[in-house]
């Protein structure tokens, strides 16, 4: 496990902004795992600011992001799929059809999450994951459970995760209380990864990272199976062991 301990998020941001930069330069046809949440916007904002200077170029990378509310209509302004346009696809020139989110509007999660995977398989897996961490300890929407599922699938929301993410909705009642996810053997399948994490409430979360623990109650202890993760966090969010 490596650490990079920044100054601050716009430090962090620019950190995680220059290895993807790396990645798509070194392989112009990659694919990115890409995550939302309000971790990952001003790396997003810096990769359009490379794009638009000409120092990047997406037309070849492909892209499969990590999860989506369920169910959730695409224009929701709440949904993954309007994150992403915003902040991201609309300002650079990734394909359309490179470009998957799990579909919010499916009729059959059941069928969503094994036809998710075999696209992430048939495109030869991940070579870059970026990830976030919930309060919780949760990766993509992968909660603290008795166990963890390995591939994509249908998932319910814990209260606390509720809570968080409520502060983008009008209200909690309109989080909604299900997800698509990546499952954690998704995720695992990604060649390299990079955890993003800022402020003071990641802390402990990130502290399983670091200690000598595996356990489902922290989804995110099962990255210390992997090989390549890269955890990119500031001062407040820097756990003392791994200081
Ligand atoms: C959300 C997402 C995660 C994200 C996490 C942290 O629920 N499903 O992918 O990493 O919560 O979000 P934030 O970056 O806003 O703290």
């Amino acid at each position: 496990m490596k650490i990079i301990v920044c100054r601050d998020k716009a430090e962090m941001s620019a950190v995680a902004a220059s290895m993807v930069e790396a990645q798509v330069k070194e392989k112009p046809d990659c694919v990115l795992g890409l995550a939302t949440g309000s971790t990952p916007e001003g790396m997003y904002a810096l990769l359009c600011e490379k794009y638009a200077a000409g120092a990047l170029d997406f037309s070849k990378v492909k892209t499969f992001n990590l999860d989506e509310y369920y169910p959730i209509k695409k224009d929701n302004d709440q949904s993954y799929a309007y994150f992403m346009n915003k902040h991201l696809f609309s300002h650079i020139n990734v394909p359309a059809e490179n470009i998957h989110i799990p579909n919010g509007e499916c009729a059959d999660p059941a069928e969503e999450g094994p036809a998710y995977d075999a696209l992430v398989a048939a495109a030869g897996g991940v070579d870059l994951q970026i990830l976030g961490i919930g309060r919780n300890g949760h990766i993509a929407f992968n909660e603290p459970d008795e166990a963890l599922i390995m591939g994509t699938h249908l998932t319910s929301l814990t209260e606390s995760t509720i809570e968080a993410n409520s502060r983008f909705f009008a209200s909690s009642d309109d989080v909604p209380r299900h997800a698509l996810t990546m499952g954690i053997g998704t995720i695992m399948t990604a060649k390299k990864i990079i955890m993003m994490a800022n402020g003071a409430d990641k802390k402990e979360a990130l502290s399983y990272l670091f200690n000598d623990k595996l356990t489902a109650a922290v989804p995110a202890s099962l990255l210390k199976l992997h090989p390549d993760v890269t955890v990119i966090c500031d001062e407040a969010a820097c756990p003392d062991s791994a200081r």
